[in-house]
């Protein structure tokens, strides 16, 4: 694990999408591990900059997304997939049938659960898997518990997380308890991970990733376990690291 910190969210965000540019030029067909919330947006605007100059293309690109909530469908402001398709993927040349989200609307969550785990699988698992990470250091929606799940699940949300992304929702009423999530495994197996962490409630979860433990109790420490992983971070986000 690399901790990278960076003067501002701005220059963190060029950075990852600097990685993510390479991997594209590498390789066509890449498998694209995406996630939502506040802080990618800046890294897919500099994505969406560099395909409208010329300089990537999505258009063999596989983009497989973390997470989404149980009970929105794709048309409600709060869904992950409205997030994807407004925030990315209608502004470059992706192939939608290329883009994969949880269908959140599911009759039957275990059998979308399983056909998300086994669609995955199917591609090998992300090239490079891009993460945010909540202010209780959940990762996807892989809560903190004594007992983590492996495979794509149903995750009940905690307080903490109702709380936090409650606030985004005009009717809080509206905000899900439950969300379908990759689960670690599905996480670990990602061959290049790029965890991204901005502002100071980041803090405390980018602290964890410091020693040489980890701990189910904040879920963001178990990416120690992997071996490629790029921690990109502004100076708030790494102000509790002892050693930045
Ligand atoms: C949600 C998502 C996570 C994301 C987190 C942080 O809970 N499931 O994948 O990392 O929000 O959100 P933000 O980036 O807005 O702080």
């Amino acid at each position: 694990m690399v901790i990278h910190v960076m003067e501002s969210k701005e220059i963190a965000s060029d950075l990852a999408a600097n990685k993510i540019a390479q991997q594209l030029e590498r390789k066509k067909n890449t498998v694209l591990g995406l996630a939502t919330g506040s802080t990618p947006q800046l890294l897919y605007r500099n994505l969406i900059a560099k395909y409208q100059t010329n300089q990537i293309s999505f258009q063999d690109v596989i983009a497989i997304n973390l997470d989404e909530y149980v009970g929105l469908d794709g048309s409600h402001p709060q869904s992950y997939r409205y997030f994807m398709d407004t925030e990315l993927f209608n502004h470059v040349d992706i192939k939608k049938e290329n883009t994969h989200v949880p269908n959140g609307m599911a009759e039957d969550l275990d059998e979308e659960c399983k056909r998300f785990n086994e669609l995955i699988k199917s591609y090998d698992y992300p090239d490079i898997q891009v993460l945010g990470v909540g202010q209780n250091g959940h990762i996807g929606f892989n809560e903190p518990n004594d007992r983590m799940f492996v495979h794509t699940h149903v995750e009940p949300l905690t307080e903490n997380t109702i709380k936090v992304n409650g606030r985004f929702f005009e009717d809080k009423n509206e905000m899900p308890r439950t969300a379908i999530s990759l689960g670690m495994k599905n996480i670990l197996c990602a061959k290049h991970i790029i965890l991204l962490a901005f502002g100071k409630e980041k803090a405390d979860a980018v602290a964890m990733l410091e020693d040489d433990r980890f701990s189910t109790a904040c879920p963001v420490s178990l990416l120690k376990l992997h071996r490629n992983v790029d921690v990109i971070v502004d100076r708030e986000a790494a102000s509790k690291l002892q050693h930045a």
